[in-house]
């Protein structure tokens, strides 16, 4: 039994749509909860005005009874407000009438640090349009919606997991003063998961291992372009003696270096995974680059954008997490219904004589 999440969509279409298969029944979700997280992907200091217009809620076309899920796959709906002016330029059908709202002229600049060059020599576009609108990080507001419902299976085995940014108190300062020079920022990103018991994941395949999934996870999210497990880069300077957790009494560690996880595995210990986010590539300045009609140098076109999106990283990352310690405990707990589910963990839990700190 695992969990699976697939999602679609493009920045300016109807919809965002994720499907999620392998939850238990019986598993309630609570609607204000994910829109919560749907709101805080859009808040954070250094985002632009899209962030108001789209304000996100969740709708669910399928796997959900009264509030309780089926146990088939559940299909999560996030409607993209702004499609209202897009309905001809990102019409999926092809469109009736005069050319009218945005995106109705094909895009022919490419802006450096996107998809934009890289997708239009992959797929034959004519339109940078046709790659740019699905590798916008916009779909990960459906992909925040699963991580909320992934978190309430975790919480029903006592895992918390929660997202931050890395120096939360110099960001304010650094967005204002790259904005005054038209220019954008990244930053660093922890996610930290309380309550998850070892033995989640696998040293016996590299797919199963729980560290190689979250670092998987992570990259997979737009601008990432580093991910840590534990202490990670730190580690490479240390000595043997000064790098690992010695176990002490209650098969616990004083230290927690290794951030959770040996092996591949959980090792009952907080799990921390960092990801670092490149300043996101679209300026006020813009960048140098070529006109694909023309030949002739260009610069890269400014669309409405963000100073900085690394608030809106941490609850993306702290989502991703939530999707693969859900998947592996479910790898590792199975159940059809959500009271198996628990019961397989409380089982093991006695086996192992583990109390969570
Ligand atoms: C939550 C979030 C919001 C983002 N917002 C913007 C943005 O407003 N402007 C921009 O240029 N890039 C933004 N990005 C980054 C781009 O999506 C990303 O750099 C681009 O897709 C290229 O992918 P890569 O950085 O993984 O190579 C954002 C990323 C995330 C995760």
């Amino acid at each position: 039994m695992t969990l699976t999440l697939t999602t679609a969509g493009e920045s300016h279409g109807p919809a965002l749509v994720a499907i999620m298969t392998g939850l238990p029944a019986g598993l309630v979700l609570d609607r204000e909860a994910i829109d919560r997280d749907l709101q805080r992907r859009q808040q954070g200091y250094g985002r632009s005005p899209r962030q108001q217009i789209e304000t996100d809620r969740v709708d669910v076309l399928a796997g959900l009874r009264h509030g309780r899920t089926l146990g088939t796959p559940l299909a999560l709906v996030v409607a993209n407000r702004d499609h209202k002016n897009w309905t001809w330029g990102m019409s999926p059908w092809r469109p009736e009438g005069e050319p009218t709202g945005k995106g109705t002229k094909p895009v022919t600049v490419p802006r450096p640090g996107h998809a934009d060059l890289a997708g239009v020599f992959k797929y034959g576009l004519d339109d940078v349009r046709d790659a740019l609108e699905r590798a916008s990080a916009r779909h990960t507001a459906v992909a925040v919606a699963a991580g909320a419902v992934a978190k309430a299976l975790l919480r029903e085995i006592g895992v918390g997991v929660a997202g931050a940014v890395v120096g939360l108190e110099e960001l304010a300062g650094r967005v204002d003063e790259a904005r005054k020079d038209r220019d954008t920022i990244g930053g660093v990103v922890e996610v930290r998961a309380r309550g998850v018991p070892p033995g989640l994941g696998s040293y016996a395949t590299k797919d199963d291992r729980l560290d190689a999934r979250l670092a998987a996870a992570l990259m997979g999210i737009q601008a990432v372009k580093g991910v840590e497990i534990g202490d990670g880069f730190a580690l490479a300077e240390l000595r043997g003696s000064q790098a690992h957790d010695e176990i002490v009494a209650g098969l616990h560690r004083e230290t927690n270096r290794a951030g959770g996880i040996e092996a591949g595995v959980s090792n009952g210990e907080e799990i921390v995974v960092r990801a670092a986010m490149k300043p996101l590539p679209t300026l006020m300045r813009p960048l140098q680059t070529v006109d694909l009609a023309t030949g002739d140098a260009a610069e890269a076109l400014v669309e409405r954008s963000d100073t900085a999106a690394v608030e809106a990283l941490a609850v993306v990352a702290e989502a991703a997490v939530a999707f693969e310690l859900a998947r592996s405990a479910r790898d590792k707990f199975g159940g059809d219904a959500i009271g198996d589910f628990v019961a397989a963990h409380t089982a093991y839990l006695e086996r192992i004589d583990w109390t969570p700190r």
